[in-house]
């Protein structure tokens, strides 16, 4: 079975949706301590509008104090020309552009239709290529909107084929209010199946309805897919997804690959550890099981 390919996306997911500010230096060593749990990419910041999302407005300094590990990816997520060029400034290893498969999701988050937002990223990707650094695109709400509802297959594909017919390397389909189940899923991968290598394919799943555990092993059981976003802690939400609760957690979503026989290469231990340094600041528990459990302890078994 191909390894699994798990991107950590606490520190700018999880982090741009807390009440609490937390300061460069601490989220700086949390995707240090992050890195040292076996992640292989840790999406480490936003360069988007800093009137747009506030508790990004530091991703330059984050990238700055990076301890950064050997083999590990440090990604950054960029709305335009503008963001790109802030990345290219902090060393970021990897690009990510965003749009969505509902237009109105879209015009709120990033102030675009989703042409428009395909149009823009054309030079951002041409100059991602010379910069020569690999290249991710989010497809927000390809399950449901919190606006327009039910998003169908069929308006997702020809998101997902312009992306990939202007270079991106992979796209992440994002459950961005957390609603989808395994039958949604099923129904958008077989749909994207027929053109889509599943290399390519990234799961993005929130987990409002308690479903990204489920969602996640039935694409990689029944579909073969490897790739999965999730934020330590279940750290998170969405600014422009109201209601919407934050990512699956990491340490759970790796937690139920491993009982599952999938090879994960992480230390549960150190991922947990490094989302609960975060408590003291965030000023409230963490939403992961992992984080409740005393994984020394003798309830383990
Ligand atoms: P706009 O207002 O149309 O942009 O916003 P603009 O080009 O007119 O610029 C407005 C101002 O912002 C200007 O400043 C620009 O300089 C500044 P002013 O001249 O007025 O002082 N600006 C920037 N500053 C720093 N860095 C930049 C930048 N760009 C413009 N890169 C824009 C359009 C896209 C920029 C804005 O709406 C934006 O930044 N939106 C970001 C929204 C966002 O980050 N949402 C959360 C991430 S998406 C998500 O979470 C979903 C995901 O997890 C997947 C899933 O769950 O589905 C990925
Ligand atoms: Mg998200």
């Amino acid at each position: 079975m191909d390894p699994l390919r798990f991107v950590e996306v606490g520190p700018r997911d999880g982090l741009q949706n807390e009440r609490a500010v937390v300061p460069a230096e601490r989220k700086a060593a949390f995707v240090d301590a992050l890195s040292k749990s076996g992640l292989r990419e840790i999406e480490a910041g936003a360069f988007v509008s800093p009137e747009a999302v506030p508790q990004m407005a530091d991703s330059d300094e984050v990238f700055a104090r990076l301890n950064r590990q050997p083999g590990v990816l440090y990604s950054a997520l960029v709305p335009n020309m503008r963001g790109l060029e802030r990345a290219l400034a902090a060393k970021a290893g990897k690009i990510a552009v965003f749009t969505a498969a509902s237009e109105t999701f879209n015009r709120k988050n990033i102030r675009a239709s989703i042409a428009e937002s395909i149009e823009r990223f054309r030079p951002v990707i041409r100059e991602t290529k010379a910069a020569g650094l690999p290249l991710r695109a989010y497809v927000s709400t390809a399950f449901f909107c919190p606006y327009e509802g039910r998003i169908s297959p069929a308006q997702v594909l020809p998101v997902v084929e312009s992306l990939l017919g202007l270079g991106i390397d992979e796209i992440s389909i994002g459950d961005t209010i957390g609603r989808a189940s395994p039958q949604d899923v099923r129904a958008l991968l077989r749909a994207l199946g027929a053109t889509v290598e599943p290399e390519k394919i990234f799961l993005h799943f929130h987990d409002t309805y308690g479903m990204a555990i489920a969602n996640a092993l039935t694409a990689w059981r029944e579909f073969a897919i490897t790739g999965f976003d999730a934020s330590s802690g279940g750290l998170g939400g969405c600014p422009y997804a109201p209601g919407a609760s934050g990512n699956v957690a990491m340490e759970d979503l790796v937690y139920a690959f491993a009982a599952e026989g999938g090879e994960t290469g992480i230390d549960l231990n150190r991922l947990t550890e490094a989302a609960k340094s975060l408590e003291p600041v965030l000023k409230r528990p963490l939403a992961s099981r992992l984080s409740k459990v005393n994984l020394d302890g003798g309830n383990n078994d």
